[in-house]
């Protein structure tokens, strides 16, 4: 049935912001709506991936990663995703529903580490191809509340933080400003959403921001 076509659906935003969360009350939305729903996360979502995900995160090798490797791990996790999972889910008229994607790249090596913007556009258009996001929700939080989510969420889980959420303050509201950067670019795929208010009311948000997609015949 044309009007029931599968959409590809992306949530970003900085650690804690609520991607996770939301990624979650969407999928519950969409299925109680009656869509079939692939639900995946980036780096990882393949067995491969979860391993490039163990080496991004945890250091594993205990060496360095210098960043342009990092870069490319990242990429070649969200190819192996691409062509493994969303692609043929897509194929099949499913939603798919993923945890970061390729704005998360730009934002954190691109706007981050200092890389070239548009040489990191050329390396996800080679990873992705023409798989991009129908739409995007970039989760709109302010970096200390972000910082003090996590820490939250590290002490009731009794979890260590990661490489990324050790990093520097400086380094977070860099990556919040390209977070921002990008939306200026791209405001019809991407859709800031106010992510301090409850959990659910930025759910009833999103689920509006969706109307016209989900609505989309073509
Ligand atoms: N709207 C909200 N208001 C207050 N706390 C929230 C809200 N949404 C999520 N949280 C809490 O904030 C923490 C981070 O949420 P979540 O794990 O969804 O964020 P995330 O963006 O996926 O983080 P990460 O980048 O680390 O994966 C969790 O403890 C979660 O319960
Ligand atoms: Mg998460």
């Amino acid at each position: 049935m044309a009007d029931r076509q599968g959409q590809f659906i992306t949530f970003e935003g900085v650690e804690g912001s609520g991607k996770t969360t939301q990624a979650r009350l969407l999928v519950e939305r969409l299925q109680a709506d009656g869509r079939t729903v692939v639900q995946t996360r980036e780096p990882g979502g393949t067995a491969t991936g979860e391993y490039i995900r163990d080496i991004l995160q945890h250091g594993r090798s205990g060496e360095t990663l210098c960043a342009e490797a990092e870069l490319l791990l990242f990429s070649a996790s969200r190819a192996q995703l691409v062509t493994q999972v969303i692609r043929p889910a897509l194929q099949r008229g499913e939603w798919v529903v993923c945890d970061r994607f390729f704005d998360s790249t730009t934002a954190y090596q691109a706007y981050g580490h200092g890389f070239d913007v548009d040489k990191v556009e050329i390396i996800h258009g080679f990873a992705v191809g023409a798989t991009v996001p129908r739409r995007t929700f970039l989760l709109d939080i302010a970096v200390p509340e972000s910082l003090r989510r996590m820490q939250r969420r590290n002490a009731e889980q009794k979890t260590a933080p990661d490489r990324f959420e050790r990093e520097e303050i400086a380094f977070h509201e860099k990556v919040h400003a390209g977070y921002h950067a990008l939306a200026r670019r791209d405001p019809r795929r991407i859709r800031v959403i106010d992510a301090t208010c409850p959990a659910n009311e930025i759910a009833d948000r999103i689920w509006e921001e969706l109307e016209d997609v989900r609505t989309c015949t073509g």
